[in-house]
């Protein structure tokens, strides 16, 4: 569910209209759906209820604005974080430390110690260095570090090549092989305490079964480690998919659209089958309910994806004998996924004209790289210079991935709660860009 619609030709975010916002905040601009976010966020609460003890831990790596950190800590909303900025953030937003669990291949000894020190909930550990490595700095510190090992389960789960995590061949976690003996020699390290076990297969993941596989392949080493150690969590990870094709057409198709079509085959970002929480819930509730664990799960896209969008500008017209550009405002370094991951958002004008004709054009940024592209050879409605335009979908993995490249200030970040807009982030100047450098002397 989300809350961006046309109503009588202009197309809001809950109760502000965007044209209207983008004259005040300029573009470009992101902007997010409060109302969305909580209720993706109680919606898979909901639906995983019949677990129990679970906990909610937002994959902060999506967004992380403040606010945004805040509304779901308000929610109950635990945190999975990836580095000591991230943490950092979250304690800064409300939120809890012993609601965090800390993943990612590099930490550093600074921030162990910092998370230690702060008292997250569990270190997710990928590798046997690190194993040791947390070991020492919690000695050093005079505290214990609880730990989960990060199982890779080798599924292979349909996703972009470079989203994908679970299989042996990517750089996650510790194969199912060396897992046993990986948990031995923590069970052996005085200043480590052995609290769970986690594993996570990939991103943007639209079908169920390979969560239910992994879940199920991982199973008789859970239960020889909760009898041997007294596991107290099991984390499932993240990746549940959202719909990046036709994202206006749950029930509301757009305007200038018959209905939602995919028709270019560029990755799994394909319209259709979205991986509605409640079908997630009863693939995984079974086996994840036969373990008599705590349940995490570590969401980001699927809080966060759709409940944000980036307005645009269209600055000019272009064409050559093979193409017709539109150059807009917005460029790779405000939203790399088109780019990086051949990534699919829809465009949407804010206003609705009266024509319905369609012309085929390629929507492109300033920065001068050839990947900057937002769409190819995309059919969409004739876009003047002046007209505004949303890239849907754009909450999660959008302004987090931002860079100043081009020296291209910030965007702003605009957080709506029915009819009120809050700029819950403001846009960089050029002087922000040159803070921290100097001349040399
Ligand atoms: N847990 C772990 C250990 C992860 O590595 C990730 C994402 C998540 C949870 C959250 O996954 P999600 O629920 O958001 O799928 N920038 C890419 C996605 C990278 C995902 C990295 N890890 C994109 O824009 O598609």
């Amino acid at each position: 569910m989300h809350s961006f619609r046309y109503v009588d030709g202009s197309l809001k975010c809950e109760g502000v209209d965007l044209e209207t916002l983008a004259a005040e905040v300029g573009t470009p601009a992101y902007v997010y759906s409060a109302e969305t976010i909580r209720g993706n966020y109680r919606r898979l609460d909901e639906a995983l209820a019949p677990l129990g003890d679970r906990m909610i831990c937002y994959a902060m790596k999506a967004n992380g604005n403040l606010s945004v950190l805040n509304l779901l800590a308000k929610e109950g909303a635990g945190f999975d974080i990836v580095s000591g900025g991230e943490l950092f953030k979250v304690l800064k937003a409300g939120g809890r430390a012993d609601r965090c669990t800390f993943a990612g291949v590099g930490k550093t000894a600074a921030e162990i110690d910092y998370a230690l020190r702060q008292g997250i909930y569990s270190f997710n550990v990928e590798s046997e260095e690190e194993l040791e490595m947390i070991n020492e700095v919690a000695g050093r510190a005079g505290l214990v570090a609880p730990i989960a090992i990060r199982v890779n389960p080798d599924v292979d789960a349909p996703t972009h090549k470079y989203i994908s995590t679970g299989k042996s061949k990517n750089k996650f976690g510790i194969g199912l092989d060396r897992a046993a003996a990986v948990y031995e020699r923590a069970a052996s390290l005085p200043n480590l305490k052995i609290r769970g076990l986690q594993t996570h297969i990939g991103s943007q993941i639209l079908k169920a079964p390979p969560f239910a596989e992994a879940v199920r392949k991982l199973t008789p080493l859970v239960m020889e480690l909760k009898s041997k150690y007294g596991l107290e969590f099991f984390s499932v990870g993240g990746g549940v998919g959202i719909v990046y094709r036709g994202a206006l057409s749950s029930g509301d198709a757009a305007w200038w659209k018959g209905s939602a079509e995919g028709s270019d085959d560029i990755n799994s970002e394909k319209e259709g089958e979205r991986l509605a929480p409640e079908t997630y819930a009863a693939e995984v509730i079974e086996p994840l309910k036969a373990l008599g664990l705590r349940i995490l799960f570590e969401p980001g896209r699927f809080i966060v994806g759709n409940a944000g969008v980036l307005l645009s500008t269209v600055l000019y017209r272009k064409s050559t004998p093979t193409k017709n550009f539109v150059i807009v405002d917005a460029g790779m370094n405000d939203l790399i996924r088109p780019a990086l991951y051949e990534g699919y958002h829809e465009i949407e004008p804010l206003k609705q004209c009266s024509s319905t004709v369609l012309e085929k054009v390629d929507v492109v940024g300033p920065v001068c790289e050839s990947g900057d592209f937002f769409a190819q050879d995309r059919e969409v409605p004739v876009l003047a210079p002046g007209d505004r335009i949303a890239l849907m979908s754009s909450g999660a993995y959008g302004f987090v991935m931002a860079s100043t490249y081009n020296a291209r200030p910030l965007l702003p970040e605009v957080l709506v709660e029915g009819e009120k807009a809050t700029v819950v982030r403001t846009r960089q100047t050029w002087n922000d860009l040159i803070v921290g450098e100097r001349l040399p002397t």
